[in-house]
């Protein structure tokens, strides 16, 4: 059976009421809401934060990450002088220009719709390419297998992609979505599978895809990472024992 073939049994098996195609090769997968677009002001996404907190378990040093939808920045801000390099995609020129102003030279970022094709200029391999959102604002399972072609296509050997259960199961409130966009582990290993990809969990939230065999984190760099979280916590703890003037 081909993927083709595959997809659309799927479809009808699993996803009876999303397009298998939705046509569209100008703008697939762009949506308009406020909860969605330009997060270049808001905070981190809880989900985004905890695959922060997963990747800073690594030693990341010459590493390259692929990051799709970078909002605020922060994973750049947070990560840019431990790795090799950072590639940030966005539809959203307010969080590209935040990105260019943080003046970071191994931070590369570029405007591109994730579901319309990577595009040759995105180079692999990366070792940690991350999306929080992979289906949140999705149009077609084409587009979504697709996009799961291109991610896997830019995978380094050992490397992985990083999403969370929460993010995935999101949609956009005010977009009017179909809510079926919600999707789960399995739905996503489901189409994953496809792609030539396996997911697994990490924990409770965290999930990951790859083939052939992931990294994990290293003993040394757990205990860097807790040393990191400590300090953070410790100088928190600090500014609010301050006496104000
Ligand atoms: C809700 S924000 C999340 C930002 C950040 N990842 C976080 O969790 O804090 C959604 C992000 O996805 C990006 N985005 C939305 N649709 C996209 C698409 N079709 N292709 C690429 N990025 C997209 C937006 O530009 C924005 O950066």
């Amino acid at each position: 059976m081909t993927s083709n073939e595959r997809l659309a049994q799927l479809t009808a098996e699993r996803f009876e009421g999303l397009p298998r195609s939705c046509g569209n090769s100008v703008d697939p997968g762009v949506v308009t809401a406020a909860d969605w677009r330009d997060w270049s002001r808001n905070e981190t996404s809880v989900d985004q934060a905890r695959i922060e907190d997963y990747l800073d378990r690594f030693p990341l040093a010459g590493k390259r990450i692929l990051h799709v939808g970078i909002g605020n920045s922060s994973l750049a801000r947070k990560f840019s002088d431990r790795v090799g390099e950072i590639v940030g995609i966005s539809i959203d020129p307010p969080e590209l220009a935040r990105a260019q102003s943080l003046g970071l030279a191994n931070y590369p970022t570029v405007e591109r719709n994730k579901y319309a094709g990577l595009g040759l200029d995105i180079e692999g391999p990366f070792d940690f390419i991350i999306d929080n959102n992979v289906t949140s604002a999705c149009c077609c399972l084409t587009h979504l297998l697709g996009l799961l072609d291109g991610y896997r296509e830019r995978l380094a050997p050992g490397g992985q992609i990083l999403t969370d259960r929460e993010g995935l199961g999101w949609i956009p409130q005010a977009a009017g979505l179909n809510p079926r966009w919600r999707f789960t582990l399995e739905d996503l290993a489901s189409v994953a599978e496809l792609a030539g990809l396996s997911a697994e969990p990490i924990g409770a939230n965290l999930v990951t895809l790859s083939c052939g065999g992931r990294s994990t984190p290293t003993a040394g760099a757990r205990s860097a990472s807790l040393v990191r979280r400590g300090a953070k916590a410790l100088s928190r703890r600090a500014k609010r024992l301050r006496p104000r003037r």
